[in-house]
């Protein structure tokens, strides 16, 4: 039993090393779509106007399976731990909250080709690094190697709280997950049994198999500071942003370019690449004074009550990310508002691909039609606007790797 060092831990190879990765298919997207999954009750918008927009399961299957069928790349699921009424006021928002890890590995097995990013608190816990190795792996393999672990910090200083811990310091909460991330890669590396003393965590003759089909799964991380960019830059395939200057579009626009620059940077002092996706939420109809008459309507039945407690949560929390969002934005939700007719959208999102955005995670106030009007009116003008590829009838570029699924592991079958 030999003890090895922070130094010596492995590191596997990356979904985006292997060409034909469902991760490396997403990236050959000039721009990568993904649908924000409203697992949770009111999605991101915090109004009372009427809509279809469900937490419930089979509501975010059948979103998934349309924006599959549309070519979409990414399905992608938030979390957040909250107290009985969730943020409460007339719409209850997010009262109820699936566990996005848990529904985007169910939600891998009804689906063939789409990413399925959920995401988790590594630090709440105990939660050890054996255990997220263990089943991220399972997760790799029941998805096909589609399977995506958004790993967050936690930023709020009530959740910790619910597991009886205190909120560590905000870097050392990235030095924390580091060593976390670092310790789960070597177990998916799979060189041999890992035993290891760390400043956070231990193991003893540790080994997972089988081993993930594309050298470990997807590895996505969010932040705003230079803390959560560093960590990106040595573990994330995918980064995932907020607007730095709020969610009004041209001023998202005027700060994005250095905001996206300083990720990429972080990466690249450390040798590797990373792709950067933000959240718009897309208030797009037939005609441009249609779409603003839409979005006036989301904003003049804001929950007011709900916004508050939301407001407040963030307050009390110490996140660098969305600072400079306003209360009313709230009502629509999303860290940008892209709002207008088809053609108007379309312009909006080439100007954030031009800041060098690779790709946007959609968030809709009314889910099922929103993304309807998206598939049938916006999508054809992103494909001649040379931002998305067509998907060829068979399914081409985004077929499933039914033979990563079913591929013989590596390493060593499990016993
Ligand atoms: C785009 C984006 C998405 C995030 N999603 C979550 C989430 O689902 N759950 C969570 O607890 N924190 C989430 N966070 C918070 C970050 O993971 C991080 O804890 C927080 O922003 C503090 O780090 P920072 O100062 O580097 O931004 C998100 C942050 C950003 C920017």
């Amino acid at each position: 039993m030999s003890l090895r060092d922070r130094a010596d831990l492995a590191v596997p190879r990356a979904p985006q090393d292997f060409p034909d990765s469902p991760l490396s298919r997403a990236f050959r997207q000039p721009l990568m779509l993904g649908v924000f999954l409203p697992l949770q009750t009111g999605g991101w918008s915090q109004s009372t106007l009427p809509r279809g927009t469900d937490w419930t399961f089979d509501y975010n299957l059948e979103l998934t399976r349309r924006a599959e069928a549309l070519g979409f790349d990414i399905a992608f699921g938030l979390s957040q731990w909250l107290p009985k009424g969730g943020f409460g006021g007339a719409s209850h928002y997010r009262e109820n909250f699936l566990d996005p890890f848990v529904s985007a590995v169910a939600l891998s097995s009804a689906t063939r080709s789409i990413l399925l990013l959920g995401t988790i608190h590594a630090l709440y816990g105990p939660w050890h690094p054996l255990h997220l190795a263990k089943f991220l792996a399972t997760a790799d393999h029941v998805s096909g190697g589609r399977f995506g672990a958004n790993i967050v910090t936690g930023y709020a200083d009530m959740e910790p709280a619910m597991f009886g811990l205190t909120r560590p310091e905000h870097d050392r909460r990235y030095a924390m997950a580091d060593e976390f991330v670092a310790v789960a890669e070597d177990l998916w590396a799979g060189e041999d049994n890992l035993t290891f003393e760390g400043e956070h965590w231990s193991l003893r003759e540790a080994y997972v198999s089988p081993r993930p089909a594309f050298g470990r799964p997807v590895l996505v991380s969010a932040g705003g500071s230079p803390a959560g960019f560093a960590f990106a830059g040595r573990h994330s395939d995918i980064v995932f942003i907020s607007s730095p200057a709020g969610e009004d579009i041209t001023d998202a626009l005027a700060a994005l370019p250095a905001h996206v620059r300083a990720v990429k940077d972080a990466a690249r002092a450390q040798g590797r690449e990373v792709r950067v996706v933000i959240n718009p939420t897309v208030v797009s109809r037939p005609t441009s004074a249609e779409a603003h008459a839409y979005y006036r309507a989301i904003q003049a039945h804001a929950d007011l009550e709900s916004i508050a407690a939301f407001q407040s949560r963030h307050a009390a929390g110490d996140s660098r990310s969305w600072l400079e969002h306003s209360a009313r934005g709230r009502a629509v939700g999303g860290h940008l508002h892209v709002v207008g007719s088809p053609e108007e959208v379309t312009g909006q999102l080439a100007a954030l691909h031009a800041t060098g955005i690779d790709g946007v995670q959609l968030t809709f106030y009314d889910y099922l039609p929103d993304l309807g009007h998206f598939g049938e009116e916006i999508l054809p003008l992103l494909e001649q606007a040379g931002l998305r590829l067509p998907v060829p009838p068979d399914g081409g570029p985004h077929a499933a790797p039914v033979a990563a699924a079913t591929r013989a592991p590596r390493g060593g079958g499990a016993s």
